[in-house]
């Protein structure tokens, strides 16, 4: 049967979210980039000037914050709209201060089960690709097909920056590397899902594999499972 929930996890910068949504297009199902969500409340909390270190007030503003997930208002590259109490933001929780900050504020427990419970309700539905750190292991452990995207740190840093150097941010590249590098360590070593390959996900390096590749080899492994 063709997998209706699809669950990919993978480091920062492994082609998560083009392959995710390239995928959900053809098969024409939601695309769910779980990220975002962490990335919306630590935009949020630093409009709001809320110390990232206060895990209180932080997990408060993820329980109760108004973030609105629409599809895409403008025709600007975006692959959908977040509002924040009315804010267009779909651009601002791309910026190196949210990328700096992001992985403290998702290593939070009770920022995580705020987020958890969300992005299950949706995961549940079914007809699906939800993209992450946590899918595969946390919060869509039946997912009927689950995939851990990887890259080369070299490759993900230079993935990154280019995508800066091309929205006009000029940073070094050792830089780039370093802030991976940071988050990686962050995100794989908290104490609540942290990221890890589920045991039952299928492996997949795209180290110098093009986007159209890592598609093609997504595509086999749904065709595959649909089959058995
Ligand atoms: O995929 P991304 O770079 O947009 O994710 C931003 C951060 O959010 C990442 O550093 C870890 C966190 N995250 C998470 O903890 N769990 C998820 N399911 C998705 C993202």
């Amino acid at each position: 049967m063709l997998p209706s929930t699809i669950a990919i996890d993978g480091p920062a910068a492994s082609g998560k979210s083009t392959i995710g949504a390239a995928v959900a297009e053809k098969l024409g199902y939601l695309y769910f980039d779980t990220g975002v969500m962490y990335r919306a409340v630590t935009c949020v909390a630093l409009f709001r000037s809320i110390p990232i270190e206060n895990e209180n007030a932080v997990t408060a503003l993820a329980e109760n914050a108004q973030i609105d997930f629409l599809k895409p208002t403008a025709n600007d590259g975006r692959q959908y709209t977040i509002l924040a109490d009315g804010k267009d933001i779909t651009w601002d929780i791309r910026s190196r201060a949210v990328d700096a900050n992001v992985s403290l504020v998702s290593a939070y427990a009770g920022v995580r089960r705020a987020m958890t419970q969300q992005q299950r309700r949706i995961g549940l539905q079914g007809r699906v690709v939800m993209v992450g750190r946590d899918i595969g292991t946390v919060v869509l452990p039946e997912a009927d097909l689950k995939i851990y995207l990887d890259a080369s740190e070299e490759e993900r840093a230079r993935r990154r920056h280019r995508e800066r150097v091309a929205r006009g941010e000029p940073v070094e590249f050792e830089v780039v590397r370093q802030e991976i590098r940071k988050r990686d360590q962050i995100d794989s070593s908290r104490a609540v899902a942290p990221l890890k390959q589920a045991d039952d996900a299928i492996y997949l390096d795209s180290t110098g594999q093009d986007v159209p590749d890592v598609i093609v080899r997504v595509m086999q492994l749904i065709d595959a499972q649909r089959r058995k």
